[in-house]
């Protein structure tokens, strides 16, 4: 079955520096069977939507507000970001919980925004250091899950694509092991049985995100309930990225 990789720029690159990388990195992927998607700074996406036309690599957004329109300054929409020819946002990445206190409540309202304009949504979860240390991983799993998913019709969950990144391990080297990353796999899928039904929990995407590169890829794709990577600092070196989705 095909991965879905997906590269996150976070706030990297130059509109001039995503050209350069565009240009090295689509022939490396030219033939490659996987699914390719950037996400990437707003200000990239026009150029985004020139150059990977007719290619096979998508993009998206990092985020979008919880609102449609109006007197929200900074903010950009869901339409606006549609309209750039986006095909997906990441929503509830653990940087914009943290750092700008989104709660689990806006990022649900985020969902059914993008879905409203038919935007896919790869909606992140994870639990911090202290949670895991805690045992409390799985509970804040099912919370994050239950907020962000509520009112969601079962047929939108193809829509979805939910990214397990472990917060302590995004930036630091540090990954759980793939027996670790499993059963927490099959805990997000236990959860959506119970919001949903056993044959959702089967179909929904569910991808790894913290610390890829290289050199663990391969082995975290061989995990049997795992359907793709959600990639940070390794996919900003385009030959790292294609030998990753490669
Ligand atoms: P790193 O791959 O740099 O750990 O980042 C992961 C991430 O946050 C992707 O969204």
């Amino acid at each position: 079955m095909k991965k879905f990789i997906v590269g996150n720029f976070k706030m990297n690159t130059t509109l001039h520096d995503f050209a350069k990388y565009l240009d090295c990195f689509l022939p490396l992927v030219k033939e490659c069977k996987n699914f390719v998607a950037l996400s990437i700074p707003y200000t990239h996406m026009m150029l985004a939507s020139q150059k990977l036309v007719s290619t096979n690599v998508v993009f998206g957004s990092q985020n979008i507000s919880t609102e449609e329109k109006g007197a929200f300054t900074g903010e950009i929409s869901n339409l606006m970001v549609k309209d750039l020819g986006a095909y997906f946002t990441l929503v509830g990445h653990s940087e914009i919980r943290k750092k700008f206190r989104e709660t689990n409540e806006q990022i649900n309202q985020k969902i059914m925004r993008a879905l409203s304009v038919n935007l896919k949504c790869v909606l992140c979860v994870g639990e911090t250091k202290t949670e895991r240390n805690a045992n409390k991983t799985k509970m804040v799993l099912k919370k994050q899950l239950e907020i962000a998913l509520k009112g969601l019709y079962e047929n939108e969950l193809k829509n979805i694509i939910i990214a397990y990144e472990p917060v302590w391990a995004i930036g630091t080297g540090k990954t759980p092991t793939t027996k670790d990353i499993e059963e927490t796999v099959d805990h997000i899928r236990q959860i959506i049985m119970d919001m949903f039904s056993q044959k959702s929990a089967d179909k929904i995407l569910v991808i790894y995100g913290g610390s890829v590169n290289q050199n663990n890829s391969s082995n975290i794709l061989k995990i049997k309930n795992i359907n793709g990577l959600l990639v940070g600092g390794a996919c900003l070196n385009p030959v790292e990225f294609a030998n990753i989705i490669k």
